[in-house]
């Protein structure tokens, strides 16, 4: 078994492996798409996709990017796992294990204390990351809600004006999200320009984002993509509580009578109280955990640290923060 890196694939090594994502049912252009990113230097310049080859055959591969992270304590750089698969007709032969302990050596040699990943706990993978030194660490809170009654009225002039975003928005969705974390811990602050990136990737649709203005400035945003029965949100970012019960409201308001699922965003943690006046039903947990693995023997001795981190009421954490 060889071990190479995206850019080191042949053109047909390259084709062969999309099915590796293929058969784990995701669209197999993504690494592509990311390294375009990577080789243009922006922001995801330490994005890399190894793959497992035997007899020139890529048949595993594992990404992984590094991302910043902070504790209550220190801010360091992280590693982000993704994108672990095995094509089933190599599976249980070591391939994902191998992948990632040479993520881990490279992270290691780049004195990057931790590295993290999602993974559902009931998954064969939960098994592999525990023998690598995975341990949970946080699983995030969900809410949903029907909504009764007519739509909402547009939104009163005294909550600001809200507005759908568009590609040229990338910067300001940034510029929000960094005042609105300044303070806070987990995955911040976000690598620069991180929208730009989701756009550019096709990982994130600017229309699915709405920009909250009050007194002339971008003061909230909130994610929200929608179809004939479902708005589901996976982030909602504002600078201040005021604005994020407002942003709530601008969700009702957008979702009509459709269902609301909020989820992987930590504002259903910072937003519970407001969310249960307003007759969500919440769950303190999912079947999807994030997982966390100390790198460096230093880092084995923060793990209590780590936990109260997570556990802290500005830890900060929405959908694709990582990858
Ligand atoms: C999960 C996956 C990546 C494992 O790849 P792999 O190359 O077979 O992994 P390894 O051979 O290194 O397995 C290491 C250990 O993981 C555990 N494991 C792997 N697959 C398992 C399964 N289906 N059921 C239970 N345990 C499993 C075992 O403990 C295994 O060690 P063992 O074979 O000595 O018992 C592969 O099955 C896969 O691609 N699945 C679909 C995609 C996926 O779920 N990815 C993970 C997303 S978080």
């Amino acid at each position: 078994m060889r071990i190479r890196s995206f850019d080191e694939l042949t053109e047909a090594q390259r084709r062969t492996a999309a099915l590796i994502e293929w058969a784990d049912f995701s669209a197999p252009s993504h690494p592509e798409r990311a390294d375009r990113v990577r080789v243009g230097g922006r922001p995801f310049q330490r994005y890399e996709s190894l793959y497992a080859l035997e007899g020139g055959v890529p048949l595993a591969r594992v990404g992984s990017i590094r991302v910043p992270f902070r504790t209550r304590v220190t801010t360091f750089e992280a590693c982000g796992v993704a994108d672990v698969a095995t094509r089933p007709d190599a599976v249980r032969r070591g391939l994902a294990t191998a992948l990632m302990e040479e993520t881990h050596r490279r992270a290691r040699a780049d004195g990057v204390p931790w590295a993290f990943l999602w993974t559902r706990r009931s998954w064969g993978a939960h098994r592999a990351y525990e023998r690598l030194g995975y341990r949970d660490i946080y699983s995030p809170r969900i809410a949903v809600k029907r909504p009764s009654g007519a739509p909402r009225p547009p939104s009163a002039t005294s909550r600001g004006t809200i507005r759908r975003a568009g590609p040229d928005d990338a910067a300001t969705l940034d510029a929000i999200f960094e005042v609105a974390t300044r303070h806070r811990i987990g995955f911040v602050p976000r690598v620069p320009r991180t929208f730009e990136a989701r756009f550019r990737l096709g990982w994130r649709e600017p229309a699915e984002f709405w920009i909250l203005r009050r007194g002339g400035a971008a003061v909230g945003y909130l994610h929200a993509a929608r179809d004939r029965f479902d708005t589901i949100s996976r982030e909602i970012v504002g600078r201040s509580p005021s604005v994020a019960r407002a942003l709530l409201g601008e969700l009702e308001r957008l979702a009509g009578r459709r269902w609301i699922a909020i989820g992987n965003t930590t504002f259903v943690r910072d937003a519970a109280d407001e969310l249960r006046c307003a007759g969500y039903r919440l769950l303190a947990e999912t079947h999807g955990t994030l997982m966390a693995c100390p790198l460096l023997p230093e880092a084995a001795r923060g793990w209590e640290e780590l936990r109260r981190t997570v556990a802290d009421p500005r830890f900060s954490l929405h959908s694709g923060d990582m990858i």
